[in-house]
């Protein structure tokens, strides 16, 4: 059936303007009679965060970004699903065109700047399904006109931590300007001060609900220090590295001159360096998602060992389609196999040496 959905669908949205294409993706999800995934092997499970994850492989924030087809992606395959990002008010983002495919690179460029629909309507939807199966977490961006950004964060939270699994603090949008000067030790430890009280505020007879943060792969590594040093003393519980960079690596395809955060491909090299930059400094304080350019099991289980564990994707399914989900499950068990690991943690990390030693990606 997902072999299906990809045959008839894909060369179909590779036709549309990428955003046409998008939307009419997500309605696909909300009609397609999809049957539920087969359960998992257990030897994918992954447990982080005080949680239990069935397969690591993720589906990153901007995808579903009003959470309106969180039941359908979980028959995709999914391990665990991050809806938004969202912002307290409505807002529409910029103007179109804002979303660009490179074919020639495998790479996409947006600009869409937090389109949303608003916490509340998030919220409603997340309550609605809170009690169903499935790992669902939602990415908090902050309003473009806002005064008080680490304000939004925290009316975000109260709001949506209720019906979720986990929160991600995303300060690192390149399309909401200033977004991510959140991530100055200043800013950021005022940031995590608050928002890591509210998260507390807001559970009320259950567990806190795990609150991580998502990074720029843009940082310098001083930055980095910082950043991760911070996030320590606060015991935030996770990173996800990261997000879009605003880098243009050697593309080839002429949309790369557009404005905004380049995804897929053409991050991998970057964002993976980024990661084990982070596992290295984090000290095996809290684990990290590793996203960016994850388009094979190849490319998910370099994550793994450059100290990821878990991952997410988005590009490598508009390239690659929803079949990639199951592919990249199915690679991982062959990998273990042939590495002979019990569990894919024992994975986690195992290359970092290798991987910051090499230069530069660029
Ligand atoms: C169209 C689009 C929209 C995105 N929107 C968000 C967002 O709202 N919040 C966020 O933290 N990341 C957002 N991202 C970044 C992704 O979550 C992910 O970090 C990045 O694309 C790298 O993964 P990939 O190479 O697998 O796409 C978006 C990415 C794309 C392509």
């Amino acid at each position: 059936m997902i072999a299906l959905f990809d045959r008839l669908a894909r060369p179909l949205l590779r036709t549309l303007d990428p955003e046409t294409a998008h939307a009419l993706a997500l309605n696909a999800l909300k009609l397609a009679p999809l049957p539920g995934a087969a359960p998992d092997d257990d030897k994918l499970r992954v447990q982080a965060f005080g949680l239990t994850f069935p397969n690591p492989v993720g589906l990153a924030a901007g995808f579903d970004k009003n959470a309106e087809v969180v039941d359908a992606l979980f028959r995709l395959g999914f391990g665990f699903l991050e809806a938004g990002g969202v912002t307290l008010q409505p807002q529409p983002g910029n103007p179109r065109p804002r979303l660009f495919r490179l074919d020639a690179d495998e790479g996409v460029i947006n600009r869409l700047g937090l389109n949303s629909e608003g916490v509340e309507a998030v919220a409603q939807r997340l309550a609605a399904r809170a009690a169903a199966p499935g790992i669902v977490g939602v990415n908090i961006g902050a309003n473009k006109d806002t005064a008080d950004r680490a304000a939004d964060y925290v009316a975000c939270i109260e709001a949506l931590a209720p019906h979720v699994g986990f929160l991600t603090v995303n300060v690192s949008s390149p399309n909401t300007p200033g977004l991510r000067n959140l991530q100055q030790a200043e800013a950021l430890d005022d940031l995590l001060l608050r928002v890591i009280d509210a998260r507390e505020r807001a559970a009320v007879g259950t567990r806190p609900r795990p609150l991580l943060l998502k990074i720029a792969p843009d940082l310098s590594l001083g930055d980095l220090d910082d950043v991760v040093g911070v996030a320590r003393r606060h015991r935030i519980d996770g990173m996800i590295v990261g997000n879009t960079t605003i880098g243009r690596p050697n593309l080839r395809d002429a949309a790369a001159k557009e404005q905004g955060g380049l995804s897929g491909r053409p991050l991998f090299a970057l964002s993976t360096r980024m990661l084990a930059e982070t596992y290295v400094r984090a000290e095996g304080a809290f684990p990290l998602i590793g996203a960016g350019g994850v388009d094979s099991g190849a490319a998910a289980f370099a994550k793994i060992k450059a100290g990821a564990s878990l991952i997410q994707l988005y590009s490598g399914l508009i390239f690659r389609g929803v079949g990639l989900i199951g592919a990249i499950k199915k690679d991982l068990l062959d990998f273990m196999r042939i590495g002979r690991l019990e569990h894919l943690a024992n994975a986690v990390g195992r290359d970092v040496a290798a991987v910051t030693a090499e230069p530069w990606p660029g």
